[in-house]
């Protein structure tokens, strides 16, 4: 009985630090995948930017960062997404000054067809490109089949129309939520 208790113990104890060992693993897989993925959106944004050395592109959290040139704000850059896709979700980076207007705009990842909805990637075609230097007032914010200034790629109308969408969705959220976002940064 008394080996029996003994085993139990024994047992217990190697189960409670194999499930430390674990979760240790796992805490500090987790940081270092969080910090490959800062590294990488980080290159991705100054590319976006094509930011010379006095900028600086700083997390605030929550995927936004804070853009700085000559050590003062001029922009944020945060993440956008929809599930409006052809194939489910899109998730791009939206770079924005702080008048609104779009420095820049970059898919993350999407499922969008090959030779049909992938036109959304700068590797495929230049179109993510036309939202450049466009603010929520300076053009119509649909793709041209919907009497909006945006081409749709040739026979794949749905990926362009919920990219659109999700940038404008995007300029209008930066519009009511840049100050609470400097604020914050400032703390
Ligand atoms: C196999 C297959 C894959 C498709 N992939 C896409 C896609 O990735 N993106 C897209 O916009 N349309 C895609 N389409 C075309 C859409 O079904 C739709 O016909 C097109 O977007 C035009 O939409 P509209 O009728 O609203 O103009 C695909 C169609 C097929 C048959």
């Amino acid at each position: 009985m008394r080996s029996l208790q003994g085993i139990v113990a024994r047992l217990t104890t190697i189960g409670f630090i194999c499930a430390l060992g674990l979760s240790f693993t796992n805490y500090s897989t987790r940081l270092q995948i969080s910090d490959n993925r800062a590294n990488h959106a980080t290159e991705k944004l100054l590319s976006i930017l094509h930011a010379d050395v006095d900028v600086s592109i700083d997390p605030l959290g929550n995927n936004t960062y804070q853009i700085s040139r000559n050590g003062v704000t001029s922009g944020h850059i945060f993440e956008i997404s929809t599930t409006e896709g052809y194939n489910g979700e899109i998730r791009l980076w939206l770079a924005v000054d702080l008048a609104g207007t779009v420095l820049g705009t970059r898919v993350i990842n999407h499922q969008e067809t090959p030779g049909l909805g992938d036109k959304l990637d700068i590797e495929v075609s230049n179109w993510i490109l036309g939202f450049n230097n466009q603010s929520l007032d300076s053009i119509i914010w649909a793709v041209k089949k919907d009497k909006g200034d945006f081409d749709q790629f040739t026979g794949a109308t749905i990926t362009p129309r919920a990219v659109v969408t999700a940038v404008k969705l995007g300029l209008i959220d930066y519009k009511n939520n840049r100050d609470n976002w400097m604020s914050s940064y400032e703390r």
